[in-house]
């Protein structure tokens, strides 16, 4: 009898059919709990908490081939005690997620939600020289908060909008010093620096709520925040407290902490523009992403290391 292995239904319609020739497929979709049983495999989305409860009812397993880059809902220290590899999906979302996070930063900046706002009230009385007016990018200074690939990517497309190149990060970054100019600073230096300021560190116990209330009064005053992350990297009753004192002028978030939970203060907030977590979602991109977990758990099955095991950069 052929091995069983589970594949979250949501990607069904993204592989080819089968996407695992030899295996026995169960599409599961990811929002009903994990079952127990035999699977030699499982390819998750991040909606899925994989840790030691799910694991113990798993003892066949094989590999985690996690569909995204992040693996935050995954208990590392658990699959490494069943010396289970994980997998994820780096490179291939990287610029889809970079434009993402552009796309923010350009509502934020020119307040489009409030200008489309005026005309879907029917408010707008006409052109006026004061209205609306925004943050010109040109000359003014992105700081980018964590410069792994997807970091990087969105520093490079800051070049052609003529702004000034900030990073902070654990690890230097030559390539990118010279490519684009980026100065590295402290994340003190940075956020007091910066007009806008964009967050690309993953989500670990070590980063989660770390732009806090002693983070924001950090900022230059009318900065703007934007969050393609995770969401859970920001405390968000303090970020409705910088937005309403004016520290932070507007903000972009693409993600959030207790997904699909989304807070009501941030979603009609006139200068908060948010998003559903679609920050990868482009029809390359996702077919990349599902195509690579599958072959990731196929590697590792037959017996090769997997061509993109989970690493400590985790961006
Ligand atoms: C995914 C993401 O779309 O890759 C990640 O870490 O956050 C997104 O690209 C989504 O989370 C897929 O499970």
């Amino acid at each position: 009898m052929a091995q069983r292995v589970l594949i979250a239904a949501e990607l069904k319609p993204l592989l080819p059919e089968p996407p695992l020739p030899g295996y026995h497929v169960d599409w599961i979709s990811s929002r009903d709990p994990t079952p127990t049983g035999d699977y030699v495999a499982i390819v998750p989305l991040l909606s899925r908490t994989l840790g030691v409860s799910e694991l113990d009812g798993l003892p066949k397993l094989r590999v985690l081939a996690q569909c995204a880059v992040g693996y935050d809902n995954i208990d590392l220290q658990a699959a490494a005690d069943r010396k289970i590899p994980v997998t994820n999906t780096p490179e291939v979302l990287t610029e889809s997620t970079a434009d993402l996070t552009w796309a923010l930063i350009l509502a934020v900046a020119r307040r489009l939600k409030e200008g489309q706002a005026m005309l879907s009230a029917d408010s707008w009385t006409g052109w006026s020289p004061t209205q609306l007016l925004g943050l010109e990018l040109n000359g003014s200074t992105l700081g980018i908060v964590g410069a792994g690939r997807i970091g990087r990517a969105v520093a490079r497309r800051g070049v052609g909008f003529g702004m000034r190149i900030l990073y902070s990060d654990v690890h230097p970054q030559p390539e990118l010093e010279e490519t684009v100019g980026a100065e590295r600073r402290s994340l003190q230096e940075l956020l007091g620096a910066s007009d806008v300021v964009s967050l690309h560190v993953p989500s670990n116990p070590g980063t989660r709520g770390f732009f806090d209330a002693r983070r924001f009064a950090q900022l230059k005053p009318g900065a703007l925040f934007i969050n393609t992350a995770r969401g859970d990297l920001v405390d968000e009753g303090a970020l409705v407290q910088a937005l309403e004192e004016g520290t932070v002028a507007g903000a972009g978030l693409d993600v959030f902490s207790r997904e699909p939970e989304v807070p009501r203060d941030l979603v009609e907030h006139p200068r908060v523009v948010t998003l559903p977590h679609i920050g990868s979602a482009t029809v390359f991109t996702r077919r990349a992403m599902a195509e690579l977990a599958v072959r990731n758990a196929a590697e590792v099955l037959a017996g090769r290391p997997p061509l993109t095991p989970v690493s400590s950069t985790g961006d």
